[in-house]
């Protein structure tokens, strides 16, 4: 089998782990004591914050303090979401090295995760993605519900690939496929990724699977198959989505590493350190440890 020797790991556990946590805002000094170990532990990219608006998703409203707060490290790439030229603003302030900008695939979760149509949201973006690359930011693309939508059930392919390629024409360097309430099953990746790579490479490809029903392994093993190199993943598998009604985090990162490793595929990563990450971060928080790996 032709996997792919090297993948990057895009740790957003404290990002799309922790914009879900109920009950009070964490502290700065938490998130950015969770981001410092992650650090340590050999990923290279770790989605830090959301300057998205506090009234929606209250969680991140510190994300500049958390920025302010973290030790950085060179060779380490820090972004975060930013849905608006407000959001840039904060983020272009905040420091951060890259930002992501996020579209839907369906027009019911683009009103409830935006409130704005997708072609609108594409509209918004445009402006922002120019700003971006004109500071010297990257700028990462993420189409959600790339598979079922939780408002309308199954999203057309075409429109994922519709959505993708602007986001791809617009100066995104990447665009994280987001299965964002964890129906999709292999073969449906697979009929999901022949509609998107004749208009977008493969390479300009990342998987965002959510665990909801256990399946994001075996549909990451078929982006693997597919030559997808670059997975988004949350230690311990913190989260969900604040807008998708009990979706659960994405894949643990800790059984992402184990899988990719066990495959002879090379991350960076520190697997035993990445692992005490996830087992201090489940008590501090007072959740189950959401990694198999982790919790043996
Ligand atoms: P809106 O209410 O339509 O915004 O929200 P607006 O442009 O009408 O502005 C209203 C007010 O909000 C204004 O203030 C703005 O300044 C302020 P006022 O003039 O009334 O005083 N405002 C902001 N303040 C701070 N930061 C900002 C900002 N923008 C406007 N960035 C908006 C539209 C997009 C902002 C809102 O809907 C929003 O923040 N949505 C984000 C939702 C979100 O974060 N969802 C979770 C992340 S996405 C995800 O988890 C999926 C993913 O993981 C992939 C997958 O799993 O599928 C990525
Ligand atoms: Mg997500």
């Amino acid at each position: 089998m032709n996997l792919p020797r090297q993948v990057r790991v895009v740790e957003v556990g404290p990002r799309d782990g922790l914009q879900n946590e109920r009950g009070p805002i964490l502290s700065a000094e938490v998130k950015a004591n969770l981001i410092d170990r992650l650090s340590a532990c050999g990923i290279q990219h770790i989605e830090a914050a959301a300057f998205v608006h506090p009234k929606w998703v209250p969680q991140m409203a510190n994300s500049d303090a958390v920025l302010a707060r973290i030790t950085r490290h060179q060779h380490i790439n820090y972004s975060a979401l930013t849905p608006n030229m407000r959001g840039l603003e904060r983020a272009l302030e905040a420091g951060v090295d890259e930002i992501a900008v996020f579209a839907a695939a369906s027009e019911g979760f683009s009103q409830r995760n935006t409130n704005c149509s997708i072609d609108e949201s594409l509209e918004r973006f445009q402006p922002v993605v120019r700003r971006a690359l004109d500071h010297g930011l990257q700028v990462r693309g993420y189409v959600s519900v790339v598979v079922d939508c939780p408002y309308e059930g199954a999203v057309s392919p075409t429109k994922v690939a519709q959505v993708s390629d602007a986001l791809m024409q617009m100066g995104c360097y990447e665009i994280s496929l987001g299965d964002t309430i964890g129906t999709a099953t292999p073969g449906r990746i697979h009929t999901l990724l022949d509609a998107i790579t004749p208009f977008v490479p493969v390479t300009y490809l990342a998987g965002h699977c959510h665990d909801t029903y256990g399946q994001a392994l075996a549909n990451i093993y078929a982006m693997l198959e597919a030559g997808i190199s670059c997975f988004d993943a949350s230690v311990a598998g913190l989260g969900g989505c604040p807008y998708a009604q009990g979706a659960s985090g994405n894949v643990a990162t800790e059984d992402l590493v184990y899988l990719l490793h066990g495959l002879g595929i090379d991350t960076g990563i520190q697997l035993d350190r990445l692992i005490k990450v996830g087992q201090d971060i489940s008590a501090d928080l007072n959740r189950m440890n959401g990694s198999k790996v982790g919790s043996l």
